[in-house]
């Protein structure tokens, strides 16, 4: 692990005013757990050039190949809302990728697909130290990378900006232009009611309207995604017109 520059940004109003860039590490997520018990500055950005254990959401391995951005974002919000937060940070990183030339939709809860194919994945982390609550919150994104260098398994359901995209995007600058959209999306979820952000999430799932088969450890549904409840959750309609909520689990569009 070795960190390679540091990079101070003061027009933001707090997350990525400083970014720390490291060559790699395991994961950004678990360094930035590692680096909690020192005062860091909330907003603090660790990003690295690649993971030797990238993790993803339900224990799942999240391929970290050179060319790829990975990073983590340290918030300390006053409410336990780690789990909305991380659902909302699938807005500015779909309006990154439609920045960038590939017009991604959001996958529920916050994957970022192009043509049923993932881009982009979050993984947020709520965790206490000494008394003060953080949410770390994960992103991954596939930009630099070639889709054969991903593994086998996910190749047929990923892709990639170098993949979509005939101009070649600098992880620097795609970061850049992400963090100031986390940035002020931040500072609404500090400033504005829940509610209003939530209905802007509905807005630009793409999932809404589409049939859909959620598994948990509970079992398996399947239905029309129906709407997303005050809480963030999922609502699906089953065939005989019974709403389920849906948070945690896999989730599948069928046809
Ligand atoms: C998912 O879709 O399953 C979530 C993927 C999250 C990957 C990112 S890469 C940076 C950060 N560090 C990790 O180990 N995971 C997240």
């Amino acid at each position: 692990m070795l960190k390679i520059a540091e990079v101070h940004e003061p027009n933001r109003k707090l997350v990525g005013r400083t970014v720390w860039h490291y060559d790699h590490v395991e994961s950004t997520n678990e360094t930035a757990k590692e680096l909690l018990e020192e005062d860091l500055e909330e907003g603090l950005v660790l990003w690295a050039d690649r993971q030797a254990a990238g993790r993803g959401r339900q224990g799942r391995a999240w391929a970290s190949p050179l060319g790829g951005l990975y990073f983590s974002v340290i918030l300390r919000p006053k409410e336990t809302h780690a789990w909305i937060l991380g659902l909302l940070v699938g807005m500015p990183v779909v309006k990154a990728l439609r920045h960038f030339g590939v017009f991604a939709g959001l996958k529920y809860p916050n994957d970022a697909v192009y043509q049923d194919r993932k881009i982009a994945g979050i993984l947020s982390e709520g965790v206490y130290r000494r008394d003060t609550y953080h949410v770390i919150i994960g992103i991954g994104v596939n930009t630099n990378v070639d889709l054969d260098r991903l593994p086998p398994d996910v190749q047929p359901t990923a892709t990639t900006l170098k993949r979509e995209v005939n101009l070649f995007v600098a992880n620097d600058e795609f970061l850049d232009y992400l963090l100031n959209q986390i940035d002020d999306l931040y500072s609404r979820y500090r400033n504005t009611r829940i509610e209003f952000l939530i209905k802007d999430y509905r807005g630009q799932c793409t999932t809404i309207g589409k049939r859909v088969t959620a598994t948990t450890s509970k079992g398996s549904i399947t239905g029309r995604a129906y709407d997303i409840a005050p809480n963030g959750a999922l609502i699906i309609m089953d065939d005989a017109n019974a709403k389920h909520e849906f948070v945690e689990g896999s989730l599948k569009v069928v046809p």
